[in-house]
């Protein structure tokens, strides 16, 4: 079984990315910025884009965090958009989901200038992510192709199983796994809430991509041997023996899957740092498109 290290490629991929933004400086390029809106209070939320943030000094982005409160209107959130799509400093942005329930997700993602979206959310980029054409991946889909590239785990040919139909994962990774690329031509299967037999047909996979948001639904029964497994899930179980109150948890029963798996990611330290990463990755794709 080999342990496919979010934390470590994603280290090496952010050293890679600090070397370029060296570069760019020494060249008297301009300096890589993202920004990031973050709407309301949302414990998981916060974490998250103050892990970006931190990330962005950690190679040398410069960052801009604009937190609003919960009771935003969706007027004012359009406001903050339009005048990131016309600030020349800024090169990509987001827009930290999920948003409070009186906001339009849709209307908000589509109001975002597609040569910004660094998210790769909105629905030009998809399109084009679709076609196969030059774009903005998302960064947990760009993260989980990495991971898989960088491991040399063959994708050709391959029956890859995703459990999940999420615009953010289990979509575009269904779409991209299948499409002719350095990783891809797999034959996929994506399942949902309403697939039948699913045991059946994780059975056949060799590669399952797990991002249903089911603490441990995926268990050793349900896979075959020589299996790959990528667990996207990360839920917050309370944990009272924890400092912090609570423990992450994968898709993923990982201790009895890793006895039947080739490659397995684990939770934490898999494909969550690889997101932040592919972030910075499109961020500095951004900066030198539009610059
Ligand atoms: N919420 C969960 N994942 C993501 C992500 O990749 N981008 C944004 N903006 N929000 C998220």
């Amino acid at each position: 079984m080999t342990l496919l290290d979010g934390k470590k490629t994603a280290a090496e991929i952010k050293e890679e990315i600090a070397l370029e933004v060296r570069e760019l400086k020494d060249r008297g390029n301009k300096t890589p910025h993202l920004a990031a809106i973050i709407v309301g209070n949302n414990g998981a939320s916060i974490t998250y884009v103050n892990a970006k943030v931190k990330a962005c000094e950690r190679v040398g982005f410069e960052s801009t965090l604009i937190r609003l409160p919960e009771n935003t209107s969706e007027e004012d959130l359009l406001n903050e958009i339009a005048i990131l799509n016309i600030d020349k400093d800024i090169d990509g942005f987001i827009v930290q989901l999920p948003l409070p329930k009186h906001i339009d997700e849709q209307k908000i993602l589509m109001a975002v200038d597609p040569n910004k979206d660094v998210d790769g959310f909105h629905p030009t980029n998809v399109g084009k992510m679709a076609l196969n054409l030059p774009t903005f991946i998302s960064a947990t889909p760009f993260g989980i192709l990495e991971l898989l590239e960088r491991y040399q785990v063959e994708t050709s040919g391959k029956h890859v199983v995703v459990l999940g139909r999420s615009h953010i994962v289990g979509s575009p990774m269904s779409i991209l796994l299948s499409q002719k690329r350095k990783v891809g031509n797999a034959t996929v299967t994506m399942c949902h809430s309403r697939t039948k037999n699913l045991k059946e047909i994780t059975l056949q996979a060799d590669i399952v991509i797990a991002a249903i948001g089911i603490p441990e639904f995926l268990k050793a029964d349900m896979v075959k041997d020589n299996v790959t497994v990528i667990d996207v899930g990360i839920t917050r179980l309370a944990d009272p023996s924890k400092k912090n109150g609570y423990r992450l948890v994968g898709d993923v029963a990982f201790n009895e899957v890793a006895q039947k798996s080739d490659f397995i990611t684990p939770v934490p330290g898999g494909v969550g740092p690889m997101t932040i990463a592919m972030l910075l990755k499109n961020t500095l794709l951004a900066c030198q498109r539009n610059n």
